[in-house]
């Protein structure tokens, strides 16, 4: 597996371009199932990005990438289940469930298994999709769903703001027979970037300002184009390793409103900001402050994709900071890895306590998860010498070129193939 050397101490300067959303792009690339033929503008090169086009060509697509654009052809429905292998390596492809059934009328797939994450159940999803007139056969491992009598409308309310659920429900909806109504949707961008995508298609989603969803289904979608998102997680973890580093770093093509939890934390912790409309400027300080508190929760609130970049960051702040990780039972995990670096990080259930350190060292450590990998990249670029950061797969998921960015903000980093020696 691939590992990243850097040499940290290094302060980053310049102008990064932030990327398509990931998880913008994955349910908008699901929902392309359903239209003839969908260009997806501003879509990430990232490996969750190519598992999601093998679903697409495993389910009959045919699928072509120039530059940031993926076109989809969605054709005949010639397959209605997704491989294991292929669900198991992207946890999130259950998202394609609503769009294999709406354009199937039936969908297998295997049960997506726990991640690092801890369990990831899919209750939400399936009770909402029961609701559009799916029956859901559990059978040895594999869902097998169908919808004999077609999909139809219906009023339904999460017990949680489930991002996926509320994607894969909107997106079986976009073609149900009659007006489906979720209620306690979940409300992050990268749901209104997927509505947008299904009305560019003929869909009718309107979002109320409560966040409750109506969908009005429509007997079929039509050819369409659209553009992903800037990843405001992406901008996150860059600005993160900006404050982290002493650095000043400007971001573009970005929307600072998809940041509004965020950025009163950078100025807790004593960065200055300068917000233009799609720009953001970060100035760090010398020495950073702790975070007094930090709660995760659904958007709008602080995300959780950022609980571990901004860990990270308070490694190096003076004082003590605390995290309560309220989405994810289990995403502490790159707190560990760290310690190996010289963090000081009290772990207690759902809470983390981090004693601010002078300086962290560099170490051999190992990627545990997407987010979890970005904190380590972010405490190696401000750590006392070299730092090899192992099974760097979990950062190519989520982070396009994130070596090449980094590079030229001016950081020490190399990509290790196999085998390539590195003391
Ligand atoms: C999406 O995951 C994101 N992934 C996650 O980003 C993100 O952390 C999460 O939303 C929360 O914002 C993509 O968009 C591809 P949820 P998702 O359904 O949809 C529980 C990253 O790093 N739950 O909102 O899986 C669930 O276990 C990834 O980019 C149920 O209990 O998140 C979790 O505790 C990681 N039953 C909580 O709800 C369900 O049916 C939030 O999950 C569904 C979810």
């Amino acid at each position: 597996m691939g590992k990243y050397r850097i040499n940290g101490l290094r302060r980053l300067e310049g102008t990064l371009q932030v990327q398509g959303s990931k998880n913008a792009a994955l349910p908008i690339l699901a929902a392309a199932l359903l239209v003839p033929e969908s260009t997806v503008h501003n879509c990430p090169e990232l490996s969750d990005v190519e598992a999601a086009v093998h679903i697409l060509e495993e389910l009959g697509c045919r699928c072509h990438r120039e530059g940031g654009s993926v076109t989809v052809t969605a054709g005949e429905c010639l397959n209605s289940s997704i491989p294991e292998a292929l669900m198991r390596e992207m946890r999130s492809s259950v998202v394609f469930l609503g769009a294999m059934i709406a354009r199937c009328g039936r969908a297998r797939i295997s049960l997506p298994g726990g991640c690092e994450l801890g369990p990831r159940p899919i209750d939400m999803h399936l009770s909402g999709l029961q609701k559009l007139g799916v029956t859901v056969l559990d059978d040895r491992g594999y869902l097998d769903c169908r919808a004999a009598n077609g999909l139809h409308g219906a009023r339904i309310a999460l017990p949680f703001p489930s991002v996926g659920a509320t994607e894969n429900i909107m997106i079986a909806a976009s073609v149900a027979k009659g007006m489906t109504e979720i209620h306690n949707a979940a409300r992050e961008p990268e749901i209104s970037n997927l509505a947008d995508f299904l009305n560019a298609a003929g869909a009718r989603v309107q979002i109320a300002l409560d966040g409750t969803v109506y969908v009005e289904g429509v007997p079929k979608l039509h050819a369409c184009e659209y553009a992903v998102i800037p990843d405001r997680i992406a901008a996150a973890t860059y600005l993160c390793a900006a404050a982290a580093t002493g650095s000043r770093l400007q971001l573009a093509g970005i929307n600072p409103i998809h940041l509004t939890a965020c950025i009163p934390l950078y100025e807790e912790a004593g960065c200055t900001l300068r917000m233009e409309k799609n720009s953001l400027e970060l100035y760090a300080p010398a020495s950073l402050k702790a975070l007094r508190m930090v709660r995760t929760m659904p958007y709008p609130g602080f995300p959780t994709d950022a609980q571990a970049p901004f860990m990270a960051m308070c490694c190096l702040a003076k004082g003590t900071s605390v995290f309560v990780e309220n989405i994810f039972e289990n995403r502490y995990k790159h707190a560990g890895e760290l310690s190996r670096m010289g963090a000081q990080i009290k772990l207690e259930g759902r809470v983390a306590v981090v004693e601010g350190a002078a300086r962290l060292h560099g170490a051999r450590v190992e990627c545990t998860d997407l987010r979890g990998g970005a904190a380590l990249v972010i405490a190696a670029l401000a750590a006392e010498g070299e730092t090899v950061i192992d099974e760097i797969r979990h950062l190519e998921r989520g982070y396009e070129a994130l070596e090449r960015n980094l590079c030229a903000l001016g950081a020490d980093i190399k990509k290790l193939e196999n085998g390539e020696d590195f003391c």
